[in-house]
Parts: C-alpha cells; sequence; structure tokens
C-alpha cells in the first residue's frame, strides 16, 4: 500500500510522458511546405509533407520504355489471325503494344496470363476478352477526354501498375437495408477506407461515377429545397468530396473556396477538371467497365454481383496529376492511338 503510494508521482509521470508521446505521434514530422492556392487572404493552402511526397514520388516510378518498333512492313492484321483492335499496327508495333501491356498488367505471370500459349488467336481466356476491351477504353480516354487527361493521356500502367487487379476498384454497396436489417440505411457508420475511413456512406459511387444524380448541396433558391436535397444527398457528397480529396492527396481549398463550395466563380480551375473527370469516370464505368460483368468470372465480382469499376483513385492513387504528370503515353502514342 505504502509502496505504491510512494510510486503515485513516478507514475503520473510516465502517464503524462505517454501522453505526450501520443499527441507528437499525431502530429506530422517537418518540413511542411504551404502555398496558396487562391486570392491572398482567402485561405485556399494546399499543405505538403515533404517526407509523405517524396515517399509517393518513390512509389510513382515509370517502368522502362521498351525500344521503339519499325512501322513499316505487314500490318497486324495480315500478320495475325485474330486481331479487332490493333490490327492497323505494323507486326514491330503490334509485339511492342503486348510486351508493353505485359509489363504493364501481368510482369509475373507473362504472355500466358492472357493467352492459350499453345494458340495465341484463341479467345478462350477472359482475360484476354478483358484486355481487348480495355485496350479500346484506353484510346477512348486519350481522344476523347481530352478535357481530362489533356495530351497527358493514359496507359495501361496509369491504372495497372503492374497488377492483373488495379490497386483502387469499387463495388456496389447499398448498405444493410438492402440486405434485410434496419440499421444502417444508407451504408454508412462503419468507417471505410474508399472514403477516407470518414463514417460517411460508403458508397457515393453507384449514383455519382455510375449513375449521374446532381452532386449538390447548396440550395440556389431563397425557399427550402429539402425535398429536393436531403440531408442523405448532403452526406453522399460530402463522402464523394472526401473520397476525391483523398484520392488526389489534396485539401478541399485545392478546389474550392470554403466559404461557399457551390460558387464557381471562386473555384479555382482545376474543380473545372474535376468535373470533366466526375463526368469521364461515369462514361468508362457505365460503357466500358461495368458491361464486362458478363465477361469477368464469378470471383472477380463484388457482393452485389457486379463488376470491379474504377473512381478518382484508380488513376490518381494519391497525386493530384496520376505518375505525378509523367507523360507516359508519348512514348506509345503511335500504337496506342486509333487508326486514322
Ligand atoms: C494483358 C493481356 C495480354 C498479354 C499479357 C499479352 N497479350 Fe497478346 N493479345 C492480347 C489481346 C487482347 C490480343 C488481341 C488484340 C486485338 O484484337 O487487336 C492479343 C493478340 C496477340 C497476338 C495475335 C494472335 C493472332 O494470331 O490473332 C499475338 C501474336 C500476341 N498477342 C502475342 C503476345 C505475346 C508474345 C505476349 C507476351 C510478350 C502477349 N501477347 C501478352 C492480350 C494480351
Ligand atoms: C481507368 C483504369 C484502367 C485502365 C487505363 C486500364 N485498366 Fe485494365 N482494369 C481496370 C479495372 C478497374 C479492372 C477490373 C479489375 C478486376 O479484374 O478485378 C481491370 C481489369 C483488367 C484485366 C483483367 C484482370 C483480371 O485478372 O481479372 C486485364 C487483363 C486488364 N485490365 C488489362 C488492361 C490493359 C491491357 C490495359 C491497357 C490497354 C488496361 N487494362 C487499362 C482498370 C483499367
Ligand atoms: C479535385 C477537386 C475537388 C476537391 C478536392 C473537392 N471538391 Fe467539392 N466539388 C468539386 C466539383 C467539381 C463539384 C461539382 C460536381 C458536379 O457538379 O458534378 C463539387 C461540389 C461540391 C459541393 C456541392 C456544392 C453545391 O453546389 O451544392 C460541396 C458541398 C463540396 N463540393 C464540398 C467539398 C468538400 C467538403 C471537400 C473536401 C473534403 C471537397 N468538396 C473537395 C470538386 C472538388
Ligand atoms: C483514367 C484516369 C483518370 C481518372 C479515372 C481520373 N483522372 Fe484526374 N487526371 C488524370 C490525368 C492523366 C491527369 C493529368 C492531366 C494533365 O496533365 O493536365 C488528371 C488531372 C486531374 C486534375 C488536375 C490536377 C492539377 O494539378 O491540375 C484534377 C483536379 C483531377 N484530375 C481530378 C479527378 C477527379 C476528381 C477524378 C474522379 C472523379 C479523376 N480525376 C479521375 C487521369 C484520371
Amino acid at each position: 500500500m505504502i509502496a505504491s503510494f510512494k510510486n503515485a508521482p513516478r507514475k503520473g509521470l510516465m502517464l503524462a510522458a505517454l501522453m505526450v508521446a501520443g499527441l507528437v505521434a499525431g502530429c506530422e514530422a517537418p518540413p511542411q511546405k504551404t502555398s496558396q492556392n487562391g486570392y491572398r487572404g482567402t485561405g485556399m493552402v494546399q499543405i505538403t509533407n515533404a517526407a509523405k511526397l517524396e515517399a509517393k514520388l518513390d512509389a510513382n516510378k515509370l517502368p522502362e520504355v521498351q525500344p521503339p518498333a519499325d512501322a513499316t512492313g505487314d500490318k497486324a492484321s495480315k500478320a495475325y489471325q485474330n486481331v479487332k483492335v490493333l490490327g492497323h499496327l505494323s507486326e514491330g508495333q503490334f509485339l511492342r503494344v503486348m510486351t508493353a501491356i505485359t509489363e504493364w498488367v501481368a510482369p509475373e505471370q507473362g504472355c500466358g496470363y492472357c493467352h492459350n500459349l499453345e494458340n495465341l488467336a484463341d479467345d478462350s481466356m477472359y482475360t484476354k476478352v478483358v484486355a481487348r476491351r480495355m485496350l479500346q477504353m484506353t484510346q477512348h480516354i486519350n481522344e476523347d477526354w481530352k478535357t481530362h487527361v489533356a495530351s497527358t493521356g493514359v496507359t495501361c500502367y496509369t491504372c495497372h501498375r503492374g497488377n492483373p487487379v488495379p490497386q483502387n476498384i469499387w463495388f456496389a454497396d447499398p448498405g444493410h437495408v438492402a440486405r434485410g436489417s434496419a440499421a444502417d440505411p444508407q451504408g454508412q457508420n462503419e468507417p471505410a477506407d474508399l472514403i477516407a475511413r470518414s463514417s460517411l456512406p460508403r458508397d457515393p459511387f453507384s449514383i455519382y461515377l455510375l449513375g449521374a444524380q446532381d452532386i449538390r448541396v447548396a440550395s440556389t433558391t431563397t425557399l427550402s429545397e429539402t425535398v429536393g436535397r436531403p440531408i442523405q444527398a448532403a452526406e453522399k457528397t460530402y463522402a464523394l468530396m472526401t473520397h476525391m480529396s483523398e484520392g488526389l492527396g489534396v485539401n478541399c481549398t485545392f478546389c474550392h473556396n470554403s466559404r461557399s463550395f457551390g460558387n464557381w466563380e471562386e473555384s479555382t480551375p482545376q474543380r473545372v477538371t474535376a468535373w470533366h473527370g466526375i463526368r469521364m469516370a461515369r462514361d468508362l464505368n457505365k460503357d466500358y467497365l461495368d458491361p464486362l460483368k458478363a465477361t469477368y468470372p464469378a470471383n472477380r465480382l463484388g457482393p452485389e454481383g457486379d463488376a470491379p469499376k474504377a473512381n478518382c483513385a484508380t488513376c490518381h492513387q494519391g497525386l493530384n496529376k496520376p505518375l505525378n504528370g509523367a507523360a507516359m503515353l508519348k512514348d506509345y502514342a503511335a500504337e496506342l492511338a486509333r487508326p486514322k
């Protein structure tokens, strides 16, 4: 009894030291860099941590560029039997694409990830059928979505990074009500990685990045619009915005002046790029990725039976420009372009 009383001040000191250690661990080591993103006084500041950024840049190194191919000679459509997308390429360019996509998507597995190695023309592996659609999707992104990807463009590597299944994908999650539970009507209150471990609705993607529901919180009239803009819409909007910030590794003020989130005049040019990005993601999910559910084996589908789909993080992976803005497409411009 006496012994423990005598120890009490020391224990208190140790506790205090532990608490301080806990607090400091929650902070980030300097140096922090801040940059103004808006007019002076608007507080539109981006804060970056040099060490964290360094680590992200390390994780975003590009693979080596394949040696250039001879663009003359026989067309692939003539040289091979079952070529439906890349027939306009020369034989050399065609094989350069095959080597590159192997490195970008299945470096450990090799050609056999997509091919029956006894007969390369055979379409019996689902991965080859999916890859053919992915080639068309990549052409579509680079040629029809310059409003978002500019001339920087994308390759398979932008999403895959050497993995057959990209690290950031999403599936429909309608919440437990749809699965017969009265609690959790919106599928929320469970911290989820896709929305930065917040307890907002876990799936803002089905309605905003596959469906085209309005992303709107603020009323545009003095009269209440509660019928049209219920609190649930606000929660889902914030869930999507949280994903966008986390996916790009930026604060809300990268795009918004937070005194009025809805106001376009006070927003940054990046918000306009993001607006196109939302439309692009909808288009890719609706026309390319979701329809592939008929092609995938059951173990690739989500709990609701839907196909794996893309969001902002699929390409961006924590940076405001994927691969830190590296213009990787230019080294494969001829091969990944549509026939002229
Ligand atoms: C990620 C999937 C994927 C990988 C990996 C892959 N291929 Fe292909 N390959 C395809 C697709 C898709 C086609 C059909 C392209 C088209 O329709 O335009 C194809 C077609 C071919 C053809 C034409 C066959 C014919 O006669 O129709 C050859 C040859 C070929 N690939 C060689 C290779 C080689 C060699 C490798 C390994 C270095 C490889 N591929 C790796 C997806 C892949
Ligand atoms: C916008 C991002 C994006 C781009 C660009 C992209 N993919 Fe994909 N890819 C996906 C997503 C999402 C999936 C679904 C993951 C899964 O299969 O579970 C996928 C799946 C695949 C699969 C099936 C893998 C498996 O094991 O199920 C193959 C093969 C593939 N992609 C090849 C390619 C090739 C080749 C290219 C470039 C011509 C490409 N992808 C470009 C997002 C992308
Ligand atoms: C990368 C740019 C970007 C980032 C970062 C971003 N937003 Fe947005 N935000 C947008 C765009 C674009 C829209 C409009 C979407 C549309 O109309 O399709 C929007 C819409 C909104 C709206 C709806 C405004 C209205 O008219 O009712 C709110 C609220 C909002 N954002 C809050 C946030 C919050 C909070 C954060 C940080 C957690 C954030 N945003 C981060 C781009 C961004
Ligand atoms: C198919 C891949 C892909 C997807 C999906 C994608 N982006 Fe992008 N995004 C890019 C590329 C590539 C660039 C770089 C364009 C350039 O160099 O100007 C970019 C640039 C941006 C920029 C401009 C950054 C800056 O510093 O100027 C914003 C903002 C942005 N994206 C937001 C989004 C949001 C929000 C989403 C999801 C709704 C999204 N992106 C989805 C590929 C993608």
